[in-house]
């Protein structure tokens, strides 16, 4: 899918869109637009229409049967949505710029609630991807896209489109690629999964999330740091891509895991890697739940194929990486911290245990996060 104007298209409709109806869009609802357009999210091409949204919430397939895992909607308030019907040409805008065109084909009224526990498996409002399906606007306007405007890159020098990874991949002659999804730094947990799989295929897709994510996650401008000095360091120049994903986070566990997977496949990767509660958050999911919904996928239906991967971490007795599929050892070897832990750590400018961070990767969250803090530098 290729959904961006260019040129005499593009004034043309900028032009136009300055006569048409406007519908806000929220950073979410901006970054699905852009990803839409250019092909990230293919065969997507507009956010759902109803037949599509209920297909997709009650069996993870548009109402014409391909694999499709989460919503990819437009949400907008009953006062907005009240001036539409099928057929009209709305503006998209975020911040008072005019992004992008929908052709409306329906709106629909839906269910948050039931869409949280089909989709999160909660109806919690404490689950932040939960949380945010019920700030959104009371309807849903379906409808064919097209984006006039890119919106702002927040790192131009490794935002590629889809057809430009899948060139890259071809001109470096990779045949077998694994994409890593990732919205924390590269811990060595990471790190080890990564190169496992490089042992396996050509090349590795570095492909972090860069969207919106939630306030307590590591800022994707300190990860991005983090990043350059890791593959600087550690790892084989001409075997990794680092390009971001400027999606938002859904935090949807297992569903999340799959429509990662299909949209690594629309980047051009082969593999991709879904290790320990993928695309998690708090206690909502089971450490493998989003590795088994792959086995529900009849075969040869997702077009990507999922590396699973244990738990991984470091074993003081077997002085390396493992997991519990290669380590003998009692869990007092093993060096294990949370998410939060860590984070807490890096924010009290506290080195993590160089068996669970490199220290040079450390040094930079560190820094990155105290320039940021409120009254930092
Ligand atoms: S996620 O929300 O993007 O999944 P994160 O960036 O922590 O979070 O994870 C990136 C990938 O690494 C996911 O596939 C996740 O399952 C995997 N992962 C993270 N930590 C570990 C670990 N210690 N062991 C195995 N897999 C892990």
């Amino acid at each position: 899918m290729d959904r961006v104007l260019r040129e005499e298209a593009r004034g043309e409709a900028l032009q136009r869109a300055g006569g048409l109806p406007r519908i806000p869009l929220d950073s979410k609802e901006l970054s699905d637009l852009e990803l839409i357009a250019v092909g990230a999210y293919s065969p997507l091409q507009g956010f759902m229409n109803r037949e599509d949204y209920l297909s997709v919430v009650e069996s993870m397939r548009l109402a014409g049967g391909i694999l499709w895992s989460l919503p990819v909607t437009l949400s907008a308030g009953a006062d907005v949505a009240g001036g539409l019907k099928p057929g009209d040409e709305a503006a998209l805008v975020h911040e008072d710029t005019v992004y992008g065109i929908i052709r409306v084909t329906d709106k629909y009224r839906y269910d948050p609630e039931a869409e949280a526990r089909q989709v999160y498996g909660t109806d919690d409002a404490a689950h932040p991807g939960v949380a945010r399906l019920y700030r959104q606007g009371e309807v849903y306007i379906g409808g064919e896209v097209w984006l006039v405007r890119r919106p702002p890159a927040e790192f131009p020098a490794y935002h590629l489109d889809p057809a430009q990874t899948r060139a890259i991949i071809r001109q470096r002659g990779w045949k077998q690629v694994a994409g890593f999804q990732t919205r924390n730094p590269v811990h060595r947990a990471h790190e080890y999964l990564q190169k496992c799989a490089l042992e396996m295929v050509d090349g590795l897709l570095l492909h972090p999330l860069v969207g919106e994510t939630k306030s307590d996650d590591i800022p994707a401008g300190v990860r991005i740091e983090s990043y350059q000095v890791l593959l600087e360091k550690y790892y084989p120049r001409d075997r990794i891509l680092l390009s971001v994903l400027p999606a938002a986070m859904r935090y949807a566990g297992p569903r999340e895991a799959v429509f990662h997977a299909i949209v690594r496949k629309n980047y051009g990767c082969t593999h991709f890697i879904v290790g320990r509660d993928h695309a998690g958050v708090g206690n909502y999911y089971g450490t493998y739940d989003a590795q088994e919904i792959f086995d529900r996928i009849p075969a040869g239906e997702l077009g990507i194929v999922p590396l699973k991967f244990e738990h991984a971490f470091y074993c003081r007795s077997c002085g390396g990486m493992a997991s519990s599929k290669t380590c003998p050892h009692d869990k007092g070897e093993h060096v294990v911290l949370s998410g939060t832990k860590v984070r807490e750590m890096l924010g009290r400018g506290e080195l993590p245990p160089p068996e669970f961070t490199r220290p040079d990767v450390a040094e930079v969250l560190i820094r990155g996060l105290a320039d940021r803090a409120p009254g930092g530098a």
